[in-house]
C-alpha cells in the first residue's frame, strides 16, 4: 500500500522547522506535538461514528459521536513517545502501549528490549514513530502488535523512507503508512536524508 502523504500548508512548515538544525529540543518538542496531532486527525478519518439525539439551546437535533470502540496508541520507544500526547488530548478513550526498539549503531538493525501492551483485540491500533528509515523497526513492531491479537494497525511516521515504506508494504500490505513527508532515501549509515538527523536526540537533547 503507497503512503498517505500529509497534504496540508501547516504540515510543511512544521516539517520544515523540524529539519532545521538551529531548532531546539523545547521548540522541537512543539512541533513534534503539532505535527503528530495533524498526522492524529488524517490516520483516524475512517473511525466509525453512531447518531445521538441532543438538544441545543434552540431545538432538538441528532448529531454524531464516536462510536465506542477504544484506541490504542502504541509509541515506539524513545522517539515514538513524543508522538502520543496528542492522541490523549483529542480522543475520549485511548489506552497506551509500549514496544521498546533500539537500532545498532553499526547493522542498523533494530533489537526489542522492552513490550508493555493492553489488550488489542477488536481496537484500533495506531503505531507511532517519528523516523521510517529501513523500516526494521516498524515491521517488527507490528510482527509484535499482530502477536499480541492486533488486526486494525496502522503506522504514523513524521518522516519516511522509500526504502522503509516499501519493507513495510511488503511484510504488512494491509497496513497503512500515514506520514508527513517522504525523503529522498538512506545514507550509507541507514539516516533518512534529508531528513532531520536522529529524532530522539533531538527530542530529548541527548
Ligand atoms: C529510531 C527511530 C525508529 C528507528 C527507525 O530509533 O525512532 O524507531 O530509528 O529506523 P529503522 O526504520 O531503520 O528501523 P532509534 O533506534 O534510534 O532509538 P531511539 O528512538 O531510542 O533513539
Ligand atoms: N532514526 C533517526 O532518528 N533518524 C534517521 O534518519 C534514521 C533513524
Amino acid at each position: 500500500m503507497p503512503a498517505h502523504i500529509l497534504q496540508h500548508p501547516l504540515a510543511a512548515h512544521i516539517i520544515t522547522h523540524l529539519r532545521d538544525k538551529t531548532t531546539k529540543p523545547a521548540t522541537f518538542r512543539t512541533l513534534t506535538y503539532q505535527i503528530s496531532l495533524l498526522l492524529a486527525i488524517e490516520a483516524t478519518r475512517q473511525l466509525a461514528t453512531d447518531s445521538k439525539s441532543i438538544e441545543t439551546p434552540l431545538e432538538a437535533v441528532s448529531g454524531r459521536v464516536l462510536a465506542r470502540q477504544p484506541i490504542v496508541v502504541v509509541p515506539i520507544l524513545r522517539a515514538g513517545l513524543g508522538m502520543v500526547q496528542p492522541f490523549l488530548d483529542v480522543f475520549p478513550d485511548v489506552s497506551v502501549g509500549y514496544i521498546g526498539l533500539e537500532r545498532d549503531h553499526e547493522t542498523a538493525v533494530a533489537r526489542s528490549y522492552y513490550c508493555k501492551l493492553p489488550a488489542l483485540a477488536g481496537r484500533h491500533v495506531f503505531l507511532v514513530d517519528p523516523m521510517l528509515a529501513t523500516g526494521g523497526s516498524a515491521a517488527q513492531a507490528i510482527d509484535v502488535v499482530k502477536s499480541a491479537g492486533g488486526t486494525e494497525i496502522a503506522l504514523l511516521s513524521i518522516v519516511s523512507s522509500p526504502e522503509g515504506v516499501a519493507l513495510v508494504a511488503r511484510q504488512h500490505p494491509e497496513v497503512p503508512v500515514f506520514t508527513a513527508a517522504l525523503d529522498r532515501g538512506l545514507n550509507t549509515k541507514k539516516y533518512i536524508v534529508p531528513g532531520l538527523g536522529d529524532f530522539g536526540d533531538r527530542l530529548y537533547g541527548t
